[in-house]
């Protein structure tokens, strides 16, 4: 019987390996480290959204969903109202297209020459900045006798990507002029909507507006207008135009830090382990590579199987949690495994539940507080997590 049993999930699927996931199988019988996504929260999530706006809402499911697996965020998004899908590559595009998914998809990233016509044929929309990219999108069509679906990228402020305001109408023009490409949306992407008092924001959001009535001045207003990210669905209602393009708050991870999410929003993603090996540690015992933790006194040291090729960072200052305390991480992390100091814990023994982010008992420790430590933002602490540890993803047995 292994202690401390991790929460139960039906329906779940085990991304990594297809195999059929049940509440009679403990993830620790099976995984050394495993993600638990909870798709009744993206569920939630997408619905709370929809209750936003009236705009529709597109999830964004890039970067292999920010890490809690793509397909069935998609399928859970679209449960709660999403109407459309958004990723970076034409490769995250066809992996949606191959596992069934039908409603409209956007590549918002450049798709390489190459990618176009696979993209053209599955009736997935393109992302077009210039006139090379225009030209490209109606040769790919041209040679499948199709219709290639555009949007316009407008480089308001972020200086990433797009076309300059003042050059749509040209671009425009040009799409209306081809018969094989179709002008479907156009959009820009805010550089600070996490910050509400940023000034710029409303000056990005003029800039859109000024090309956007020159569009419809020319007869050119594509029908797909959209602007606006999860942090700028809460803090600036004009920009929500046609549609809404929300990733971070779908997953229930905080868009800004400088105000959070309602209570209705529910993080989705939990990352957890086990001890392999517990151990009573004489005084002056060196733990880790460069033995740079040096134990005190006899010390209760565990050893549990996450590291930097999981993408848990290699930073002092990690905290896990096991039987429901928060636990000193000591040493440097290794590339498989990592040490923690039990002391607090003296039942704690090999088959416990560590948790890296997520809930055990009363305690939890969110994707937030991780990135606080390691200095970054919460987007890349959940994308970072490494494509080795399978994603089990499903809903709780309590949601159903
Ligand atoms: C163009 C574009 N739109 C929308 C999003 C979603 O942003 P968020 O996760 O802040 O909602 C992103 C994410 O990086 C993006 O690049």
């Amino acid at each position: 019987m292994l202690p401390q049993r991790t929460s139960d999930y039906t329906h779940a699927i085990d991304i990594q390996t297809s195999a059929p996931y049940t509440s009679a199988v403990d993830p620790r019988s099976k995984h050394a480290t495993w993600v638990e996504v909870d798709l009744a929260a993206i569920e939630g999530n997408a619905r709370a959204l929809v209750a936003l706006t009236n705009a529709r809402l597109m999830a964004v499911v890039k970067a292999n969903g920010y890490g809690h697996g793509a397909v069935e965020t998609a399928r859970a998004a679209a449960r709660g109202g999403a109407a459309w899908f958004g990723v970076a590559r034409p490769e995250e595009a066809l992996e949606l297209r191959d596992s069934g998914i039908e409603d409209p998809i956007l590549v918002l990233g450049p798709a390489p020459g190459d990618s176009l016509e696979p993209l053209v044929a599955r009736e997935i929309s393109i992302t077009v900045c210039n006139s090379d990219h225009i030209a490209s999108a109606a040769r790919a069509a041209q040679s499948l006798d199709s219709t290639a679906k555009v949007h316009l990228k407008l480089d308001t402020g972020m200086s990433r990507l797009g076309a300059a305001p003042s050059e749509a109408a040209s671009l425009a023009r040009r799409i209306g002029d081809s018969d094989s490409i179709s002008l479907e949306g156009v959009f820009t992407h805010f550089a600070r909507a996490d910050e509400p008092e940023a000034p710029t924001n409303r000056e990005q959001l003029r800039r859109f507006d000024d090309a956007l009535s020159q569009l419809v001045a020319d007869s050119l207003r594509p029908p797909m207008v959209h602007a606006a990210n999860s942090a700028a669905v809460f803090t600036l209602k004009d920009a929500h135009f046609d549609m809404v393009r929300v990733g971070i708050a779908l997953y229930g991870l905080q868009p800004s830090k400088e105000w959070s999410l309602p209570g209705e929003f529910q993080p989705a993603l939990q990352w957890k382990s086990q001890l392999t090996r517990v151990r009573e540690l004489p005084a002056g015992t060196g733990v880790s590579y460069g033995q740079d933790y040096v134990t005190e006194n006899e010390e209760r040291i565990g050893t549990f199987s996450v590291g930097y090729g999981d993408g848990f960072r290699r930073t002092k200052g990690n905290q896990v949690l096991v039987a429901g305390k928060p636990v000193p991480v000591i040493g440097p992390v290794c590339m498989d495994l990592s040490m923690v100091q039990l002391d607090s814990i003296p039942e704690a023994e090999v088959g416990y539940e560590v948790v890296l982010i997520g809930n055990q008992g009363k305690a939890a420790i969110s994707a937030e507080q991780v990135a606080e430590r390691w200095g970054t933002i919460n987007y890349e602490v959940t994308c970072g997590i490494g494509l080795r540890v399978p994603r089990l993803v499903g809903y709780p047995d309590s949601s159903r």
